[in-house]
C-alpha cells in the first residue's frame, strides 16, 4: 500500500480547501457570461461537492425576473453549457438557494434594498456575512458598482472571519492610462487584496501546471534558460471569427489588446518567471510582474521590424472580417498578431520569444513551445541527418492537454539514421478525472481566498506599458501594414520573417 495515494484533482482541493459559507452575488446575472460561464460553473462546483452546502447564489440585474423564472433560465443554461449533464434531483436542491433582486447599478438608494435581501437570504440559509460579489458587466460600471457597494455598507467584512471579495473580468481598460482609472475606481469600494481579476487562461489546467511541471520537478528548470534555449514560441490560435455578435466588441479591441495584452503575457510570464519564494499569491505575482517589467517598450522602428498585424479576408463560403455583423467596412482592426520579443534579464537575455494570436485560423490550438539549441558539435551531422529534429519541449494547453518533449532516436537497423520521436505526456490518458472549466477553479479560489490564480494591478499596468508601445506605433507610424490572410490558413506569411531566418517557420500544433 503506497504511503501517499494519487487522488483526484477534486479530493485534493476538498481536502486542502473546504469553501466557507458565503454568498455569491452576480452582477450581471440576465447576461451571457453568467449563462455560459458562471452558473455551470457553480453547477458543477456544488456537484464535486466542492461549494459549502450552505452556499447561496443572488443573481442581479435590472430586467424584472421572478426566483422562479431566474432558476429556469439557469437550468436551461446549465443544461446547455456545463460540461456535465444537468442531474435534475441535484439541481432542484440546489436551485432552492438561487435568488434574484432587481437593482440598477447605477442607482444607489436600490442598494439599501440589495443588502436587505442579502441579509434575509443569508440568515435563513445559515450562508454567514461573507460576500462574493462577481462583477459580470462592461468596466463602465465597476466604478459606481464599487461606490454603492461601498455606500451601503456591502463592501467591508462584519466580521473577521467572514471576508467580502470582489471578482471582475477582462478587459481591464484600453491602455495603461484606461487601466489605471479602472483601477482606481474600484479602489473606491474595494481594496487591493479584494480585487480578483480573472484571466481565464491561468484557470486551465495545463496553465497550472506550468507552475507543478517547473517548480516540482528538478531536471527541466536547469534548462530553461540562455544557456540551453535557442527561442520559445507561445500561440493562442483560433478557427472562430465573429460569431456569437462578437463584432462590435472586437472591432474596438483588436487581437493584440484581446488575446496579448493578457492571456499571452500571462503564460509569457509563467513560462518565462524565476522561481518563487513559496507557492503563494505575493511571491508567484513578484515573479510573473518581474518579467513583464523586463520587457522593454519598442520604439517604432522596433516595432515596425518585429511586429506582424493581419486582418482576414474571404474565404470559401465565409466573410472577410470587414462584412462581418458589427465591424466597419473600412476597419483597420487587426485579427491576427504576431510579435517578437525579448526579456531583458540575466535568464534570457538573447533569447528571441515568439508569440502569435488569430481568428480564423486552421485551427484552434494554443501551446507553447521551448526549442533547445543544438548540441556544440554535432557528432552525427553527415550520416542521413536530413530527418533530424530540434530537441523541443512543447505544452498543449488545448487541445490534447499534455506535454511532449522531442529528441531524436537511432531508428533500428545496421546504419546510423536518426529520427525524432516523442516523449509524450497527455492528461486524458494519465489522469481518469476530467478536467474541470477554468471557471471552475477560479471561482472556488475566489471563494477560498486563494490569489495566486487572478492577476494584481501592477502586472495588469507593466502588461499594457508593453502593449502601448507596439499599439502607438502602429496607430501612428503605420508600420508595419495591416497585410491579409486566407481564412483557415496558419495567417500572414509575413510571420514567418519574423523569425529572422528562411530555413525556419512556426511550430504548427
Ligand atoms: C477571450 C477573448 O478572452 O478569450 C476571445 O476575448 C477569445 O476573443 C477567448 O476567443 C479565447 O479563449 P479560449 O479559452 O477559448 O482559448
Amino acid at each position: 500500500m503506497p504511503l501517499v495515494e494519487l487522488r483526484g484533482l477534486d479530493d485534493v482541493v476538498a481536502q486542502g480547501r473546504p469553501a466557507p459559507p458565503c454568498i455569491v452575488v452576480v452582477f450581471g446575472a440576465t447576461g451571457d457570461l453568467n449563462a455560459r460561464k458562471i452558473a455551470p460553473a457553480l453547477y458543477n462546483l456544488a456537484a464535486s461537492g466542492l461549494l459549502n452546502p450552505n452556499t447561496v447564489v443572488l443573481g442581479v440585474a435590472r430586467r424584472d425576473r421572478t426566483d422562479e423564472q431566474f432558476r429556469d433560465e439557469m437550468r436551461g443554461a446549465i443544461g446547455e453549457f456545463s460540461r456535465s449533464p444537468l442531474d435534475r434531483d441535484l439541481w432542484n436542491e440546489f436551485a432552492q438557494r438561487w435568488y434574484y433582486h432587481v437593482t440598477h447599478a447605477d442607482r444607489p438608494l436600490e442598494y439599501l434594498a440589495l443588502r436587505h435581501r442579502m441579509d434575509e437570504l443569508s440568515r435563513r440559509h445559515h450562508a454567514g456575512a461573507s460576500r462574493l460579489f462577481y462583477l459580470a458587466m462592461t468596466p463602465d460600471t465597476f466604478g459606481p458598482i464599487a461606490r454603492n457597494l461601498r455606500e451601503a455598507g456591502l463592501s467591508e467584512s462584519p466580521s473577521p472571519e467572514s471576508f467580502v471579495r470582489v471578482v471582475v473580468e477582462k478587459p481591464f481598460g484600453r491602455d495603461l492610462l484606461t487601466a489605471h482609472t479602472l483601477n482606481e475606481e474600484l479602489l473606491q469600494g474595494f481594496h487591493e487584496k479584494q480585487i480578483f481579476r480573472i484571466d481565464h487562461y491561468l484557470g486551465k489546467e495545463t496553465v497550472q501546471n506550468l507552475l507543478v511541471f517547473r517548480f516540482a520537478n528538478s531536471i527541466f528548470e536547469p534548462l530553461l534558460n540562455r544557456h540551453y534555449v535557442e527561442r520559445v514560441e507561445i500561440s493562442t490560435l483560433e478557427s472562430t471569427g465573429m460569431e456569437g455578435r462578437r463584432g462590435p466588441y472586437y472591432d474596438r479591441t483588436g487581437a493584440l489588446r484581446d488575446m496579448v495584452q493578457n492571456h499571452m503575457l500571462q503564460l509569457l510570464s509563467l513560462i518565462a518567471m524565476d522561481v518563487p519564494t513559496r507557492m503563494a499569491g505575493e511571491p508567484v505575482r513578484d515573479e510573473k510582474l518581474k518579467v513583464l517589467r523586463s520587457l522593454q517598450p519598442m520604439n517604432p522602428h522596433e516595432v515596425a521590424a518585429s511586429t506582424i498585424r493581419g486582418q482576414y479576408g474571404p474565404g470559401p463560403d465565409m466573410p472577410a472580417y470587414r462584412q462581418e455583423e458589427g465591424v466597419a467596412r473600412d476597419s483597420q482592426t487587426e485579427t491576427y498578431a504576431a510579435l517578437r520579443l525579448s526579456i531583458d534579464n540575466w535568464r534570457w537575455a538573447g533569447v528571441p520569444f515568439f508569440l502569435r494570436t488569430g481568428k480564423r485560423l486552421a485551427q484552434k490550438a494554443s501551446y507553447i513551445t521551448i526549442v533547445f539549441r543544438q548540441e556544440p558539435i554535432r557528432l552525427f551531422y553527415n550520416m542521413d541527418c536530413d530527418l533530424r529534429g530540434t530537441n523541443r519541449l512543447s505544452i498543449r494547453i488545448t487541445p490534447n492537454e499534455g506535454i511532449t518533449l522531442v529528441c531524436d532516436a537511432k531508428v533500428p537497423g545496421p546504419r546510423m539514421l536518426l529520427r525524432p520521436v516523442k516523449l509524450d505526456f497527455g492528461y486524458q490518458t494519465a489522469f481518469e478525472s476530467a478536467s474541470p472549466e477554468a471557471y471552475e477553479h477560479l471561482l472556488l479560489d475566489a471563494i477560498t481566498g486563494e490569489p495566486t490564480l487572478f492577476i494584481r494591478n501592477d502586472e495588469v499596468e507593466a502588461a499594457w506599458r508593453f502593449v502601448d508601445s507596439i499599439r502607438s506605433a502602429w496607430d501612428t507610424a503605420g508600420q508595419p501594414p495591416l497585410v491579409g490572410y486566407s481564412p483557415l490558413s496558419w495567417g500572414p506569411h509575413q510571420a514567418r520573417s519574423l523569425l529572422l531566418d528562411p530555413y525556419k517557420d512556426w511550430q504548427t500544433p
